[in-house]
């Protein structure tokens, strides 16, 4: 039998987000196969539950011990969303150990989590990315900046930010100091960027039997103005369409440039990218490598749409990092 060790939590304002992937990826494993267990992270705190009792992660090997009994982990499924499992610490400790993890390596890990760098990268291989500038606390004026930069409309966001916490959609110049403050209080890094008109497109990729496979393209429709905390966990506040309604050239095209995103950011495990198609082409916005695995989630309803249920999908992304160990 496999022991897994599914790490949820985080210091994240994801963090309640979080602890409900690591609960569905634990329901959903197939027992015949693993033995699930969740590992919830608070700061320092590491633990896994038994009803109220606590039991604390040894850091030195990242086992368990349960009275003289001893659980050691081959392999921890990374459900955190933000702060520590989707920056690359996390990533960094457990390559120190030597334990293997489904998700991606340090440096893939902390690239994509900085919006800044990522896009820049992103833009090096070609793919179309928003105009924007970079704010950070010593910046001289940013409000003239970005006056001289960009055209309003604008998204003000957190740099390494997650969740559209800290951020603003500015349409009027005056909106653009608040917008600011707003976003320091989330990070020491802002990335200012140009609105892109169009449709919300997202696609899934991972690894599995040694193919880069790229799962249904899926349209967010958002009934707030965009796609900000609410939309994204109020029941009802927006839409998914698996598969999206677009033409099957424009769906293709989207598979092929996350594919080949996935390729040349180094990803492992199951990502998502998110671009804004307008029309005529993909912008990209960013790429989560530890997207969400609730019932509601969008990785989960592409699975399914590919053909794959929960159960199939976990142990895929299980398999497979086994196999290359
Ligand atoms: N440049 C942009 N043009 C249009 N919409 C955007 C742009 N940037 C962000 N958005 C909207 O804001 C949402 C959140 O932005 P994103 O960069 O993905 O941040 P987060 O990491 O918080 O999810 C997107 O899903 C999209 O709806
Ligand atoms: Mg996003």
């Amino acid at each position: 039998m496999v022991n897994v060790a599914v790490v949820a939590g985080g210091d994240s304002g994801e963090f309640p987000i979080s602890i409900k992937s690591g609960k569905q990826v634990e329901l959903y494993m197939d027992r015949d196969l693993f033995s699930p267990y969740l590992i919830v992270f608070k700061g320092a705190k590491w633990s896994y539950r038994i009803g109220q009792k606590g039991f604390p992660v040894d850091k030195n090997d990242f086992s368990l011990t349960f009275g003289h009994r001893k659980v050691r982990f081959d392999i921890v499924f990374n459900a955190i969303h933000g702060t520590p499992g989707e920056d690359g610490r996390l990533q960094g400790y457990l390559d120190m150990i030597g334990i293997p993890y489904t998700s991606s390596d340090v440096t893939t890990s902390s690239l994509t989590m900085n919006k800044n760098l990522c896009k820049q990268v992103v833009a090096s291989h070609g793919v179309k990315t928003a105009r924007s500038v970079h704010v950070v606390k010593t910046t001289a004026d940013p409000v003239t900046l970005i006056g001289n930069e960009l055209v309003l409309p604008v998204f003000v966001k957190p740099n390494c930010g997650g969740s559209s916490v800290g951020m603003s959609k500015v349409n009027h110049k005056e909106g653009l100091n608040p917008a600011l403050e707003l976003a320091f209080q989330e990070d020491d890094g802002i990335l200012v960027e140009e609105f892109i008109q169009g449709r919300e497109l997202t696609c899934g990729v991972m690894k599995s039997e040694g193919s880069i496979i790229a799962f249904p393209v899926t349209e967010i429709i958002s009934k707030k103005e965009y796609f900000d905390y609410e939309a994204k966990y109020r029941k009802g506040m927006s839409d998914e369409v698996v598969p999206a309604v677009v033409p099957e050239s424009v769906s293709k095209q989207c598979q092929e440039i996350s594919r080949f995103l996935y390729e040349k950011l180094g990803c492992k495990g199951v990502v998502r990218f998110d671009y804004i198609f307008n029309g005529n082409e993909f912008y990209f916005l960013e790429v989560n490598t530890v997207p969400g695995m609730t019932a509601a989630s969008i990785i989960p309803k592409m699975a399914r749409a590919h053909g794959w249920n929960l159960t199939e999908l976990i142990t895929r992304l299980i398999k497979e990092e086994l196999k290359s160990q």
